[in-house]
């Protein structure tokens, strides 16, 4: 079996247990500047977990693309990914405990054929928030797991949540008993020796964790489960590393060929590396020096100075994007689609990056003669952090020029500000993941609706031009992105205020329809969520005021949302303004 027979197995699997298989949202969330990367497969759905209405039903399964990036440095070992699939199994306060560990066992069993043998369990202990999950234990019992390999953890092991609030619950774990020795007569799922890996997390999400750290019970009970495809295919197929799996050893094979001196950490790291590039710019993304950008930018320069370390020509990175597309053009056809865009991309990265390394090259030779005429032998840590800074000079590399010149260079203070700066850059990215998920209440779901009025209002008053860009909500403000090639006067935005306010004090009635897309668009309903939800979309009317296509939720009277008031526009970027508005109730 390889990957995309585990994927079409288990999405059939969920089929004929009456799921709708819905398609995988990007890589880059949409509608959504607060998060950098879709990291696992509920994101994309908070809104249904929470208790809005999904067009496709109760019962949804889908593979789901999925990158995080805090661990991109220990990408080149034999296990850690940047990129990856998640298959999920999803109920919206259908099913829970019983049906979905049914389904689990079943699945793993008898379409994985996994010898029961092989799989262990963990539950949640319980503490103060929630009950120790004696139910679930229960249900494994019954479903034929013996008592002695179900196991019991706490938070840190047990309890699902994606930041720090939002919807969450005890999670039960499966693993794959790979058979290797025990460590210690200890030696369990959560030891982390590698023995047991964890291959299923069935999360039974039925509480939202508030900002004051207190936890309520959701409208609904859900399920959300995520099974790492890569994992899965590595084990199946008694592979030591995924890079054994067909996913990637036509790659590895190929660099070791090329390579002049091989390594197999910078071949790993060009593979991954490679593959989540192509994924990210595949589903709209650009190099920067911020943000999502900076990540794309980070993953293509590693790749990069690995493939300089093997001693791989530069020239050569087409044919490997195309051998890339090769391998995993069948499970992602936005590969194919999107090849020229692809390579585009990487080559124009890889033609700056050059440059960099040329300009901070002259900068080194510059700082060592200086150096040679103070007599002094070493470069000190921050002259070598100062040149990875600003010119994203490689300390390795740093490190090579310096002793071809008779130079040493202060590695430890250099290792203790780099891992300074890194800590910054991941509390940053977390800071960042924290706001995305979890702000669904009624401040900002006022702002939700909200957003639509002025949206039609702009249009009213600038033009049908004036087509959303981008969206971002928080518990404090709107801010709207909209096509529109000159600055708003300040008579248009008092227009445009003015008609929000005049909606809002009719007190329009907000009402959700579902249906195709076409027929959405013939209604002629705005919006931007194209293929958003496969087959069907869901089309918010207000009054006899705005349609537009959108995921909700939303108020259901406009009268609820106080005074619209603009506080500032500005422009974005080329021909693109921005409006940020608030609400006072
Ligand atoms: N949300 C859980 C996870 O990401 C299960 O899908 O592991």
């Amino acid at each position: 079996m390889n990957a995309l027979e585990i994927r079409n197995k288990f999405l059939n699997y969920f089929k004929s247990k009456g799921h709708s298989i819905i398609p995988s949202s990007p890589l880059i969330p949409e509608n959504d500047p607060s998060v950098l990367f879709t990291t696992a497969g509920m994101h994309p759905l908070v809104p249904y977990l929470l208790g809005e209405k999904h067009p496709a039903g109760v019962r949804l399964a889908d593979y789901q693309k999925c990158l995080r990036t805090v661990d991109i440095d220990e990408v080149g070992d034999n296990r850690h990914l940047t990129f990856f699939e998640m298959l999920g199994n999803w109920s919206l306060g259908d099913y829970f405990k019983e049906t979905s560990i049914k389904y689990s066992m079943e699945f793993l069993t008898k379409e994985l054929n996994i010898p029961i043998e092989k799989l262990s369990v963990t539950c949640f202990a319980g503490d103060n928030d929630a009950p120790r999950d004696e139910e679930t234990a229960r249900i494994w019992k019954e479903n034929g797991m013996p008592e002695e390999r179900i196991y019991y953890f706490g938070k840190d092991d047990n309890w699902w949540i994606a930041g720090e609030t939002g919807p969450c619950g005890p999670d039960t774990e499966i693993f794959y008993d790979t058979g290797k020795e025990p460590c210690s007569k200890d030696c369990n799922p959560s030891c982390g020796c590698g023995k047991y890996v964890e291959i299923w997390n069935n999360v039974f999400m039925e509480y939202f964790k508030n900002p004051d750290g207190t936890y309520s019970k959701l409208k609904q009970r859900n399920v959300d489960t995520g099974l790492g495809l890569e994992r899965i295919n590595m084990l199946l197929q008694g592979k030591e590393t995924p890079f054994d799996t067909e996913i990637f050893k036509p790659m590895m094979d190929k660099l070791q060929e090329l390579a002049k001196e091989d390594n197999i950490a910078s071949r790993r790291i060009v593979t991954e590396h490679l593959r989540s590039s192509m994924m990210v710019i595949a589903d709209g993304g650009k190099p920067s020096n911020i943000d999502r950008g900076y990540v794309l930018r980070r993953l293509i320069r590693r790749m990069i100075r690995h493939l300089n370390k093997l001693g791989i020509s530069l020239e050569k990175l087409e044919e490997l994007i195309d051998l890339d597309i090769k391998i995993l053009g069948e499970m992602y056809p936005e590969l194919v689609k999107n090849r020229d865009n692809i390579v585009n991309t990487i080559v124009e990265e890889k033609d700056k990056f050059v440059k960099t390394l040329e300009n901070g090259e002259k900068e080194l030779i510059k700082e060592l003669s200086k150096l040679k005429e103070k007599n002094v032998d070493t470069l000190s840590a921050e002259q070598v952090f100062k040149l990875y800074e600003t010119y994203g000079f490689p300390q390795e590399v740093t490190k090579e020029i310096a002793e071809e010149n008779g130079f040493k260079i202060d590695l430890e203070n250099f290792d203790k500000l780099f891992k300074e700066h890194q800590e910054k850059s991941r509390l940053g990215s977390e800071q960042k993941f924290k706001g995305g998920l979890a702000e669904q209440n009624e401040q900002t779901i006022a702002y939700h609706t909200a957003t639509h009025l002025l949206h039609k209002a702009l249009q009213i008053v600038l033009g049908e031009h004036a087509t959303q860009k981008g969206s971002n909500i928080t518990t404090e403000r709107l801010r709207f992105d909209f096509a529109h090639p000159q600055k708003v006067t300040k008579e248009e935005l008092d227009e445009v205020e003015r008609i929000v306010n005049e909606q809002i004090q009719r007190d329009l009635k907000v009402t959700c329809e579902e249906m195709s897309y076409d027929d959405a668009k013939k209604s002629g309903a705005i919006g931007l969520f194209e293929n958003k939800y496969g087959d069907k979309v869901k089309v918010y009317t207000i009054g006899d005021f705005s349609k537009e296509i959108c995921g909700g939720p939303h108020v259901e009277h406009t009268g609820v949302l106080g005074t619209f008031k603009i506080k500032k526009e500005e422009a974005s970027s080329a021909g693109v303004r921005r409006i940020k508005a608030v609400l006072i109730k």
